[in-house]
């Protein structure tokens, strides 16, 4: 099943002589449970890609279809439930809420749909390894302890699509490993799809697919053997 179309999508950020063509009429289509890569120099437009898969931001054109709606046809009010609901981000920044402890951070997405599962929390808190920083805030953790809490705020709602910028960018390999480790086993469980965009070579092998993008411009002929 095709749960993520992407047509013709454009990104241009500013004006006459300063602007900036991010993405060239990029069309992508992504099946359900599929894990692509996404790879490419930077600058190439990987992050703006992202963006617009999650809805935080507009196409200059073109259009996003996730589980067969048109995301970017949503008021920002539907956009942001939308996302809430069906999308794990996971930014290359974090984003945590410093004055959260860990633990808080990870449940936020959960407390703004009313719901509660303890049992979620302590689950991914322990896969995350986590556990004894549940009440640290962000300022008290390391650079991958932060990477990780942030993942668990992805993960928390069993979104259909994870999207992870550089997810591993801060870590070091053994870190890095697991942390791919943890996505596909989320992944697997519960028949998510994962797009993640990667640096490294040694995680993108592992996707089902591997697409570049240069310059704006998206190229999937090498489709990787498994
Ligand atoms: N908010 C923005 N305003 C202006 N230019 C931007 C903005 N975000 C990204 N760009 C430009 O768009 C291009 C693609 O950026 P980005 O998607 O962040 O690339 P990547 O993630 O591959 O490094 C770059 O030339 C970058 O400078
Ligand atoms: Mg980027």
């Amino acid at each position: 099943m095709e749960i993520l179309k992407i047509i013709n999508l454009c990104k241009t950020y500013g004006y006459t002589e300063a602007q900036v063509k991010a993405l060239n009429h990029v069309n992508l289509s992504v099946k359900q449970g599929e894990f692509v890569a996404i790879v490419g120099a930077s600058g190439s437009g990987k992050s703006s890609l992202l963006h617009l898969i999650g809805g935080v931001d507009r196409p200059t054109s073109g259009q996003v279809i996730i589980d067969g709606v048109d995301i970017y046809s949503k008021n920002e009010k539907e956009l942001a439930l939308f996302r809430r609901r069906k999308i794990g981000f996971i930014f290359q920044s974090y984003n945590l809420i410093p004055v959260l402890t860990t633990e808080e951070n990870i449940k936020l997405p959960m407390l703004l749909e009313r719901k509660t599962d303890e049992g979620y929390v302590d689950e991914l808190l322990g896969i995350l390894g986590l556990m004894d920083r549940r009440h640290h805030l962000p300022s008290e953790l390391s650079g991958g302890q932060q990477q990780r809490a942030a993942i668990g705020r992805a993960l928390i709602n069993k979104p259909s699509i994870i999207l992870a910028d550089e997810p591993t960018g801060n870590l070091d390999s053994k870190h890095s490993k697991e942390i791919v480790d943890l996505l596909t086993f989320s992944v697997k469980k519960y028949n998510q799809t994962l797009i993640m965009i990667t640096h490294d070579l040694n995680i993108a092998q592992r996707a089902d697919r591997v697409v570049y993008i240069q310059d704006g411009f998206l190229k999937q002929n090498e489709v990787s053997t498994h």
